[in-house]
Order: structure tokens, then C-alpha cells, then sequence
């Protein structure tokens, strides 16, 4: 009882925005979680031919989009021209892939309080540079308190700690690693991203009780949500947000 008086809410970030009902990773789902009022959204990012950072979770093009290829092989231009809505639902047709400069800009300027975990995609290609770019967005836009920046690849992480000592990380895995707090001290990573069975399992209470906040994806079902919040989970990442924001608002 008292571990429950104790422990905060778990927060509740909208994976790829609202993408449950909206195209992932577009404006339109990034809109949704503002107004469903989320604590925060997670996104992704890959490097174009040109050097832009864009938000679009494949490397290539083709699931999400009406266009074929490789994100790396277009310029930003040539990638404004695909519709990345109407595989989705045709009502969604004039969505486009958004730049990470653009979803910054309409968070800083929506005026919410959300947090922004952008999630730096460069596992299958290293996309060189990628770390400067997204912290020259994330200043620009004068939303470094409010980002937290993610990857599976922790030396990117290293470079981004190296680039900027003060900027939120966090170290992306799956499965139960039993070195994890290690891993995070080399590269002075603030936080972790993991799976539910990490989150419940004896290794994520000690990295809980260690100091690292914990945020779980993909959490798609509110029946776990008791027992994160037991554990000290401090947010889940869902692409349903309404599920749980309806939850949390239910009086006791
Ligand atoms: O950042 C958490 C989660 O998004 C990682 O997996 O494939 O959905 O990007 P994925
Ligand atoms: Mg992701």
C-alpha cells in the first residue's frame, strides 16, 4: 500500500504519435497527441541524401509511403513529394514525411508541455554526422529541456554525450541484458527504453533502484499498467494514449 502512495504516475508518451489511429510518424499524429493532452510522443529519425533529419521509422520509403526507396538516397525535396498518409487511410492523403525540425517547431509552438523522444534510427546505416544534426534541430528550435534522445546504437549515444553534456539519453533495448547499468555509465546515458519483461524483471528494479528512469514500449494494453506503476516504470509508449489518459482520469 505504501509502495503505492509512493510511486509517481507513469506517464503515458504516444509511440510514433497517436499511431494507433493516424499514420505514424506524421504531423497529423503528432497534432493527436497534443490534443489528447499525452505527456509525451516518440519519434523517429533517418538522414537524407542531403543531410536532413526526417521522421519516418523504415529505412526505405516503401511501407509507409506511396513512393519507393531509400530515405538515404533522396534529397529532403524530392521526399516532400510522397504521401505518407493514405496508405493509412485515404482521408490522410496531403500527409507528408514531416522534418525533425518541423515536429519540434509544432510542439515549442503548440505550447504544450510535451516531452519529445526522438529515437536516432542509424542501427542499419550509421547515417555519419546524424548526432550533430539532430542537436542542431533540438537547439534550434530551443526545445533541449523537453527532448530526450534514443537509440539501439549506444555509441551514437557516446557521441551525442560527447557533442552535449547536458541533453536527456537513453539506452534502447530489447530483451533482459544483465550488464544494462554498465552500458549506460560508458556512455553517461540518463535513462533506459525497454520491453515490458525487462520492466517487471529483477534487472529493471535494480536499474530503477539504481537511479535510471525506465520507460517501456510497446505497451498497447492498459492490464500491465498496475504493476509498471508498482515498479517504478516512470513511462510507457503506446499507440493508444487515449486507452490509458482515459484510464488515469477515472476517479477512485
Ligand atoms: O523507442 C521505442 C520503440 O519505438 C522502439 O522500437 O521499432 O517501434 O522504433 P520501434
Ligand atoms: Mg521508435
Amino acid at each position: 500500500k505504501e509502495d503505492k502512495v509512493l510511486s509517481k504516475p507513469v506517464e503515458i508518451y504516444a509511440h510514433r504519435g497517436c499511431s494507433g489511429e493516424f499514420p505514424e510518424n506524421t504531423m497529423a499524429a503528432f497534432e493527436a497527441a497534443c490534443k489528447i493532452g499525452a505527456d509525451g510522443i516518440e519519434l523517429d529519425v533517418q538522414m537524407t541524401k542531403d543531410g536532413e533529419v526526417v521522421v519516418i521509422h523504415d529505412e526505405q520509403i516503401d511501407r509507409t509511403t506511396n513512393g519507393i526507396g531509400f530515405v538515404k538516397d533522396f534529397r529532403y525535396k524530392q521526399l516532400k513529394l510522397f504521401d505518407a498518409g493514405s496508405w493509412f487511410h485515404p482521408k490522410f492523403s496531403r500527409q507528408t514525411i514531416p522534418s525533425l525540425q518541423d515536429v519540434l517547431d509544432l510542439i515549442k509552438t503548440s505550447g504544450s508541455e510535451m516531452k519529445v523522444n526522438i529515437e536516432l534510427k542509424n542501427n542499419v546505416f550509421p547515417y555519419e554526422g546524424i548526432e550533430a544534426k539532430v542537436l542542431q534541430c533540438v537547439h534550434q528550435s530551443g526545445m533541449a529541456d523537453s527532448v530526450i534522445l534514443s537509440s539501439f546504437q549506444f555509441k551514437s549515444l557516446g557521441k551525442i554525450r560527447e557533442l552535449d553534456s547536458s541533453i536527456q539519453t537513453a539506452l534502447l533495448f530489447e530483451g533482459i541484458p544483465s550488464n544494462i547499468i554498465e552500458e549506460a555509465r560508458k556512455v553517461r546515458a540518463n535513462a533506459l527504453h525497454s520491453e515490458a519483461s525487462f520492466a517487471v524483471s529483477a534487472a529493471g528494479k535494480r536499474t530503477i533502484d539504481a537511479g535510471y528512469p525506465l520507460r517501456v514500449f510497446t505497451i498497447n494494453q492498459t492490464d500491465k499498467l498496475e504493476a509498471f506503476r508498482k515498479s517504478g516504470v516512470s513511462a510507457i509508449i503506446t499507440d493508444y494514449p487515449g486507452l490509458f489518459l482515459e484510464n488515469e482520469s477515472v476517479p477512485f
